[in-house]
């Protein structure tokens, strides 16, 4: 790798080049990136790799920072100065830092560009070389949900689509079947019993969520686990989601229609009051005390 890069509008060393923690790009892969080869010092297709550049940013709700003409050129002009005259540039673009929350931040921060180069070895001569051995794969883009991973950038897509329009979280729906929310697993009650999705490739095996079957366990309320159909959701008893921030909170609205009575329903009550004995048993003692009152609901946290 060369050690010069370009860095929000500054060329400096590689060395001297921080990327925030917060970034978004680092936190949720919330940035997009082009890759464009060099001959001769000399950017190939660079027009094309800009508009692309474009069209990717656009599709996160996100602008490329300056106009892409000047970017080609500082591009152009950068190639010359790492020495290298075969090779391709790394270019990626983020949200930039800012407070980790899948929201997306507003005011926008300074978006986080940058570009540098990598030398590769000369392009073979058509034909040369050894024929490649290719493996089929499962196509399984991205259908690993369980992962905990930072590849976000669908959920944080989904959960300003929600909160953009006055939604608390977003769920995932497809063929009709309800996986779970951009950052919340969700259960659906009918009866006495709870329904909610298994975990695998299309939900994250959330901690709350596995609190809650210990609980339901314990109070002896029966857990459907199973693919759970719009339609029950719709006609569910209650409705609640799970997450780490927001413990279990009920749900009111699905889409335009209202869930159960209008309030938290009574087994979501007994089990989110289950939760809070049981934290109040595993983290009783002396830690520093903070009145919860001083504190704000907390919604729109992952
Ligand atoms: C996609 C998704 N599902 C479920 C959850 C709930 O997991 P946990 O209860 O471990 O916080 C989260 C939490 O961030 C999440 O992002």
């Amino acid at each position: 790798m060369n050690d010069l890069i370009w860095f929000n509008g500054q060329v400096m060393k590689m060395a001297d080049a921080h990327v925030g923690v917060e970034d978004r790009g680092f936190q949720f892969a919330d940035g997009v990136y082009e890759v464009v080869r060099f001959y001769n010092g000399k950017p190939f297709t660079l027009r094309e790799h800009m508009e692309r550049l474009v069209r990717s940013a656009e599709g996160i709700k996100l602008s490329v920072p300056m106009p892409i003409d000047e970017l080609a050129d500082e591009i152009t002009r950068f190639i010359p100065r790492t020495g290298e005259r075969e090779g391709y540039v790394y270019l990626q673009l983020t949200r930039g830092v800012c407070e980790r929350n899948h929201r997306f931040p507003r005011p926008a921060p300074p978006a986080t560009l940058l570009f540098y180069v990598h030398k590769l070895p000369p392009a073979l001569e058509p034909g040369e070389g050894e024929g490649l051995k290719l493996l089929a794969v499962k196509d399984e883009r991205w259908k690993r949900c369980w992962i905990k991973c930072i590849g976000l950038i669908a959920n944080v897509l989904a959960k300003n689509e929600a909160t953009g329009t006055g939604y608390d979280e977003a769920v995932f729906l497809e063929d009709g079947i309800v996986s779970e929310g951009a950052t919340s697993n969700i259960f659906a009650v009918r009866g006495q019993k709870l329904i909610t999705h298994p975990v695998g490739t299309k939900v994250l095996p959330g901690i709350t969520r596995l609190v809650v079957f210990q609980l339901a366990d314990k109070l002896g309320i029966e857990i459907d686990e199973r693919p759970l159909r719009e339609d029950e959701v719709m006609r569910a008893d209650e409705l609640f989601i799970t997450s780490t921030t927001r413990e279990l909170a009920w749900v009111a609205r699905w889409n335009d229609r209202y869930i159960g009575q209008g309030k938290c329903g009574p087994l979501t009550t007994k089990i989110h009051r289950a939760y809070r004995d049981r934290v109040r048993a595993e983290t009783r003692g002396s830690g520093a005390s903070s009145s919860p009152a001083s504190h704000p609901r907390i919604v729109n946290v992952a």
